[in-house]
């Protein structure tokens, strides 16, 4: 018995990278799959129907169920026909993985506005349209243990200089996720993040001064897309129904759990708070809280098979 086993899946963005890898290694888990690419450029241009179709023909070659669907996630309508084509094909719907994205890497003080449109639109908007039509259907049949699992970044969780855009878009996803988190559960919807890291032709693009995280080479093993998969099964599986609302890192051989924004300092007054006042308990209460952990806060460990806490 493998782990997927009668569930069904979409992965958006799986002509190539990391959503390649995850459907070759979902459906080898027993997972019927709907390889969803458009097939364009890092920077969203052109469309090709090849990588799309050649994982299906390596799903297949293997023995695994797969079907190719070239609809642009960030096409309303299209998006509707992407989650169609699962049930059309499969009878049912249990997970959408939405992986697929697109860089237009500009400062923020040289970003056109068409750059920040497009990267919005594709993960952003993307990753709401295929959330939104997959949670209509998942609230009509109500009768699973359902998965959405988004694809967010560092660059959002931390920021990138030059990746305002992307960032922006990459963080507004957690957001929604929480917001999916928040509201399906009635319908036996978990909602999740991974924050990945791996060697693709997205990573190939980032100039080496301004990558955020470069401590293994092109050519390690740890860099392979494959390392993405673990958490991504075990999330899709029937097993993670207590996991929701979360951010999950994976990069290498380490999986992460991120914590979720909490208030870590707190003022409160009894009445309007005088100006001179508010300058001087903001100072006195916040500031140390942040230059504390500037100056080196202990840095959560990690100790054997077991890590706790992140960066
Ligand atoms: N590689 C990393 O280290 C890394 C780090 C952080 C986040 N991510 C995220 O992981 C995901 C996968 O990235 P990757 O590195 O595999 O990139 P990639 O460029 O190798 O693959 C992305 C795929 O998405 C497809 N795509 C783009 N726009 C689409 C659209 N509108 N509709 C359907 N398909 C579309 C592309 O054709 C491409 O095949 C992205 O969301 C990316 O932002 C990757």
């Amino acid at each position: 018995m493998s782990r997927l086993d009668g569930r069904v899946a979409i992965v958006t963005g799986a002509g190539r990278g990391i959503g390649a890898s995850l459907a070759r290694i979902m459906a080898a888990e027993g997972c019927a799959l709907v390889v969803n690419d458009l097939g364009v450029a890092v920077d969203g241009g052109g469309e090709d129907q090849s990588p799309a179709a050649t994982v299906v023909d390596e799903i297949v070659s293997a023995g695994g169920t797969a079907v190719a669907n070239y609809d642009d996630v960030a096409d309303h309508a299209s998006a509707e026909k992407l989650i169609q084509c699962a049930i059309d094909e499969f009878g049912r719907l249990d997970v959408v993985v939405n992986v697929a994205g697109i860089l237009r890497d500009r400062m923020i003080f040289n970003m056109s506005e068409e750059e920040w449109d497009a990267v919005v639109r594709v993960h952003l908007k993307g990753t709401f349209n295929t959330s939104k039509f997959a949670a209509i259907y998942w609230r009509k049949a109500r009768e699973g243990k359902y998965r959405l699992i988004n694809f967010t970044s560092g660059s959002g969780l931390f920021g990138a200089p030059g990746q305002p855009n992307y960032a922006a878009a990459k963080l507004g996803i957690v957001g929604l996720t929480y917001s999916c988190a928040n509201s399906l559960g009635p319908y036996g919807v978990t909602a999740n993040a991974i924050a990945p890291g791996a060697a693709t032709r997205m990573t190939a693009t980032v100039p080496e001064g301004r990558r955020r995280m470069r401590p293994l080479s092109e050519e390690d093993p740890q860099r392979s897309p494959d390392n993405i998969a673990p958490p991504v099964v075990y999330l899709a599986s029937t097993e993670s129904d207590w996991l929701n609302g979360r951010v999950i890192g994976a990069n290498g051989y380490r999986i992460s759990l991120y914590n979720n924004p909490e208030v870590i300092r707190e003022i409160s007054s009894p009445e309007p708070w005088d100006m001179d006042r508010a300058f001087e308990h903001i100072e006195s209460s916040f500031r140390p809280a942040i230059e504390g952990r500037r100056m080196g806060a202990p840095r959560p460990r990690t100790s054997g098979d077991e890590k706790r806490g992140g960066r």
